[in-house]
């Protein structure tokens, strides 16, 4: 495995590759979640790049981005041993120049539950992601569905920039008691552990009210914050998989999300229904 600072020494290398290449973008502390998108894209692919760069501009002013948990070294040997090719890790002069062309995340979808809670924060996730795009020019990139609004919106900057890219949703990775994978997990202590367990609890519960014929989204979000009620909810909504707030569940075609601060750690998680 070659580690790799400089985006455009990364550039020279791969545009001299004419294989298949997969792309895992990733801000490190690598878990099993993100192990899974890199195990799918080195089986599915001639050549695999991982990126490891904590993004500053999708973080606001005052949240976690001095203390997100950063493990380079361990993650450098999660991905060598996962069979990485490129490991991208540049700093962020390396990525960012002075007063920038910028990306703005689209005025309604950007700007609703996550991007409404997190002003600014996709424009910075898709700022960066187009760049990472332009410089590995993958093949294939591999996105998980746990940042399903998020996945929504890179793919829709694919398509409204006409990127050259095949956009791949992958599947949630939950611990055996059904916590959602997150490098944000380590902030929480046993006892907040324990208590955010209601939240994938709340979404276990909606997709058993679907599976016994229950279709109202209002009925459906009331039994959810009856299992959330003693966390502090951000949003618990159900959309179609175009972020279009329903009334009914579509089958095959919803999204149930929840966002919710347990203990001053901010979790998401959803459900594909
Ligand atoms: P990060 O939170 O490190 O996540 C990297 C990728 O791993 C994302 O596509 C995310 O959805 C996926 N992922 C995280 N937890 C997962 C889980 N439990 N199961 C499946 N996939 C999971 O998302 C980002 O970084 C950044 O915003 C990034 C896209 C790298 C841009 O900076």
């Amino acid at each position: 495995m070659k580690i790799i600072q400089n985006p455009i020494e990364l550039k020279e290398i791969l545009r001299k590759e004419k294989k298949s290449i997969g792309f895992v973008p990733t801000m490190g502390a690598l878990h099993k979640g993100h192990l899974s998108l890199i195990k799918r894209a080195v089986s599915e692919n001639d050549i695999t790049v991982v990126s490891i760069f904590v993004n500053p501009t999708q973080f606001l002013p005052g949240e976690d981005f001095e203390k997100y948990p950063r493990k380079i070294e361990a993650d450098k040997r999660l991905c060598e041993i996962a069979g990485v090719d490129y490991l991208f890790a540049p700093t962020s002069d390396d990525i960012y120049q002075d007063d920038e062309v910028l990306i703005k995340a689209p005025k309604i979808k950007g700007y609703i539950l996550e991007g409404f809670n997190r002003p600014g924060h996709f424009d910075g996730v898709l700022q960066i992601v187009n760049k990472l795009l332009n410089i590995v020019k993958p093949t294939r990139a591999y996105f998980g569905k746990k940042d399903a609004q998020q996945l929504y919106l890179i793919e829709k900057m694919v398509k409204n920039f006409y990127l050259d890219v095949q956009i791949v949703p992958c599947d949630i990775v939950r611990e055996d008691d059904g916590l959602a994978m997150s490098s944000r997990n380590v902030y929480l202590s046993p006892k907040d552990r324990q208590k955010a367990l209601l939240i994938s609890k709340s979404l276990k519960r909606a997709s058993k009210l679907i599976m016994d014929g229950k279709r109202d989204v209002k009925e459906l979000k009331d039994e959810m914050k009856k299992v959330l009620k003693d966390l502090d909810v951000e949003y618990i909504e159900i959309v179609d998989r175009d972020f279009n707030k329903i009334d009914k569940i579509e089958k095959n075609n919803s999204i149930i999300l929840v966002a919710a601060k347990v203990g001053g750690t901010r979790l998401i998680d959803n459900i594909w229904v």
